[in-house]
C-alpha cells in the first residue's frame, strides 16, 4: 500500500510532533483532537518549531509554508476516512483508547493501518475492539519527536508481518530509526528509563540530594543529556505516573511501585514544563 495521508489523533505534545515530522517527510496530515482549542494549540506549536528552523537558517520560509500547508486540523473523527495510516497519540487511558479504536475501525477505510503511540499499554487489547486486529501495531515515538531518532515498532499478538513491516518502513520515511519490539509492558526503552526516573524521585524524596545535584550527577556521571528530574518535567509527570503505574499493575511486582512524591506533585497539578511547574519551576 502506498501511504499518502497520515491521520494523527491527539494534538498534544506527541501528536503535534508526529504531525510535524510526517508533514516534513512529505505526507498529507490530518490532525484531530476533541476541541478546536486543542487543535489550534497543536498547530501553533508546529508553527513555532518550524519558525525556529527558519530563524536558524535550517529551512526556507517557502519550505516551512509547504510543510504547514500539508497539515489539516480537525475535530471531526470522520475526516480520518482519507487516511492510509492513523497514528493515535491520545491520553494513556485504556478504556478511552478502546472507545477510540472501535470508532476508528468504523470510520477508517478497511485497508488502513491503525498505529498507537502508547508509552506501554497493550496493543493487543486496543486491537481487540476492532475488526482488523492484524492491522493494529505500535509506533512509539520519543519526546521531543522532531529531535529524537527512535521509534519502537511493537508487534501485538494479532499484528501481521505486512503491517509490522509497513510501520518499520514508515518510521524510516519519517527520518527515524525503528527497533523491533514484541509486546510487553512498557516495551523496551520505558521499561528501563521510567524506573530510573522513578528512582531519582525517591532519591529526592528521601532527602539524599537536591534536584539540581541529582540531575547534575546523572549528567556528569552517566553522560545523560539532561538529568532524570528535568526529563520527568519534559515528559510530563502525569504521563510518567500513568506509565509507571501500568508497569506495576501489569507485573504485580512491588519493585515497580510509583514514587509517592510524583503522585503528590501530579495531584497538585504540578505536571512539569507544560503546567509551569514540576520538580522545577518554569514560571
Ligand atoms: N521540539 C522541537 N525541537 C526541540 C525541542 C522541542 N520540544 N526541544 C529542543 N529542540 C531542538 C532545539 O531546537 C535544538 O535544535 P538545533 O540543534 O537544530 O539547534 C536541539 O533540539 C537541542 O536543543 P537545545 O540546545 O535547546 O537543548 P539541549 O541540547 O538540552 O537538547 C533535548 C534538548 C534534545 C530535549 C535534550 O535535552 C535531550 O535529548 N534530552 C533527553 C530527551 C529524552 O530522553 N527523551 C525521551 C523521553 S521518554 C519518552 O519520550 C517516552 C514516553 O513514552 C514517556
Amino acid at each position: 500500500m502506498e501511504i499518502k495521508t497520515i491521520g494523527v489523533v491527539g494534538a498534544g505534545t506527541m501528536g503535534n510532533g508526529i504531525a510535524q515530522v510526517a508533514a516534513e517527510a512529505g505526507f498529507n496530515v490530518i490532525m484531530r483532537d476533541l476541541e478546536e482549542r486543542f487543535v489550534q494549540r497543536g498547530l501553533d506549536t508546529i508553527k513555532k518549531n518550524l519558525g525556529r528552523a527558519v530563524e536558524k537558517g535550517k529551512k526556507s520560509q517557502a519550505e516551512t509554508d509547504a510543510v504547514l500547508s500539508r497539515i489539516r486540523g480537525t475535530v471531526e473523527l470522520s475526516d480520518l476516512k482519507e487516511a492510509d495510516v492513523v497514528i493515535e497519540a491520545i491520553v494513556e487511558n485504556m478504556p478511552l483508547k478502546k472507545e477510540l479504536y472501535a470508532q476508528l475501525d468504523s470510520v477508517c477505510k478497511s485497508e488502513a493501518v491503525l498505529a498507537s503511540n502508547t508509552s506501554g499499554l497493550s496493543i493487543t487489547e486496543m486491537a481487540s475492539v476492532t475488526k482488523r486486529p492484524e492491522k493494529v501495531v505500535g509506533m512509539h515515538f520519543f519526546n521531543p519527536v522532531p529531535v529524537m531518532k527512535l521509534v519502537e515498532v511493537i508487534k501485538g499478538t494479532a499484528t501481521d508481518s505486512q503491517t509490522f513491516e509497513l510501520a518499520m518502513e514508515l518510521a524510516r520515511k519519517l527520518g527515524k530509526e525503528p527497533i523491533s519490539v514484541n509486546e510487553a509492558p512498557l516495551f523496551v526503552v520505558n521499561r528501563i528509563l521510567v524506573p530510573m526516573i522513578n528512582e531519582a524521585a525517591f532519591v529526592l524524596m528521601e532527602g539524599i540530594a537536591s534536584a539540581e545535584d541529582i540531575d547534575r550527577g546523572m549528567m556528569l556521571g552517566a553522560n545523560h543529556p539532561i538529568g532524570p528530574l528535568a526529563l520527568a518535567d519534559l515528559v510530563g509527570l502525569d504521563v510518567l505516573l500513568a506509565v509507571m503505574d501500568t508497569l506495576y499493575h501489569e507485573t504485580q511486582d512491588s519493585k515497580y511501585r510509583s514514587c509517592p512524591l510524583i503522585r503528590k506533585l501530579v495531584r497538585a497539578g504540578h505536571l512539569g514544563r507544560k503546567s509551569g511547574r514540576g520538580f522545577y519551576n518554569y514560571q
